[in-house]
């Protein structure tokens, strides 16, 4: 009997160390929501604070379980997968109800997913997607459609250029190695431009969707790449920084370097208003009360469908000025 409470209390006190590891590693912190029916418990582990739109749907989870009474134990990740993981297995020795992660990079998710699996802890993935063939790993992939963001950039540019027969040289700051939107984003672009031969990517690098390290990218390929034509910016922040380059280097961003950019947060789309982007591609970052739908449902074992795909839209410059009033991030 007493081996057996020992045994249990050990378990207990592991449970507890997991939970608070340190927040240098991404360490889990919980926070328990009000109102409504709050039988559900959550564990989300987010990718980190790399962006405003990151910023914006970290509020919007947030919110969303609070409105829909389920207890949300939130962890940040710090762009890390070895955080995301750890965050994980923590949530799995919680026993919560449901597990929703946005993963930092597609691949290596399977021994964990399937650790979860067999706690019968069911999954959803929301924003980014994991490149695993067992699809039973998880109940549904909620998010945008990064390949189709990459295409709808991809045809601005070839509208824009529709009547020059010159070849546009375009550098390209991707997104975080290895990440769904950055691989998509790409090579949906890459499929559109690719039909015609004078479009050239004469430059790409990552800038890992931040700010600084878009500005710092760009400043390096304005030294190396003579006469470029148009920056292809996986999201907003990193066109921002780019944007502080560009002027840096006594250029006028959206006229000697047009611009594409994806996301439209308020930043984005206050630059686009103003001339210094050209072209915004739409990716919502509002999927938590999309996500708190799915999370009850699949909790109480019923059907959901396997993808569910945000609706999204393009902004122009004239359409930036006419949204932003009324733009909530
Ligand atoms: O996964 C969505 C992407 O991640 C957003 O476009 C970017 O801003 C964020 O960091």
């Amino acid at each position: 009997m007493l081996k057996r409470i020992s045994a249990l209390v050990l378990a207990g006190l592991t449970a507890l160390a997991v939970t608070s590891c340190g927040s240098g590693s991404g360490g889990t912190t919980s926070a328990s929501s009000g109102g409504g029916d709050s039988t559900v418990t959550m564990g989300f582990s987010q990718v980190g604070a790399e962006s405003g739109w990151r910023t914006a749907n970290t509020k919007s989870v947030q919110e969303s379980a609070k409105t829909a009474g389920i207890t949300l134990k939130f962890s940040d990740a710090q762009q890390k997968q070895e955080n995301q993981i750890k965050a994980i297995r923590s949530f799995i020795q919680q026993r919560v109800d449901v597990i929703a992660f946005s993963p930092v990079v597609e691949s290596g998710w399977d021994p964990v997913l399937k650790e979860a699996q067999n706690a019968k802890i069911p999954v959803i993935l929301t924003d980014r997607a994991v490149d695993s063939k067992d699809t039973t790993l998880y109940k549904t992939f909620l998010g945008s459609d990064f390949i189709e963001e990459g295409k709808k950039a991809g045809q601005w540019l070839v509208e824009e250029y529709k009547d020059s027969t010159d070849k546009v040289n375009i550098v390209e700051l991707q997104g975080t190695t290895g990440s769904a939107p950055a691989n998509d984003r790409k090579a949906g672009f890459q499929e559109v431009i690719g039909a015609d031969t004078k479009f050239q990517i004469v430059a790409t690098q990552t800038g890992d969707f931040t700010r600084a390290k878009g500005k710092e990218v760009m400043e390096a390929f304005l030294k190396s790449t003579p006469d470029i034509d148009v920056l292809y910016a996986h999201n907003d922040d990193m066109g921002l920084g780019a944007i502080e380059a560009i002027e840096g280097a006594g250029k006028v961003p959206g006229k000697d370097i047009k611009i594409i950019t994806v996301d439209a947060v308020k930043d984005g789309m206050q630059a686009l208003a103003d001339g210094k982007i050209n072209f915004i591609v739409e990716c919502s970052p509002l999927l938590g009360p999309q996500l708190m739908d799915l999370a009850k449902k699949v909790v109480k074992g019923e059907e959901v469908p396997a993808r569910v795909v945000t609706e999204e839209t393009t902004f122009t410059q004239d359409q930036a000025k006419q949204a932003l009033p009324s733009r909530q991030y």
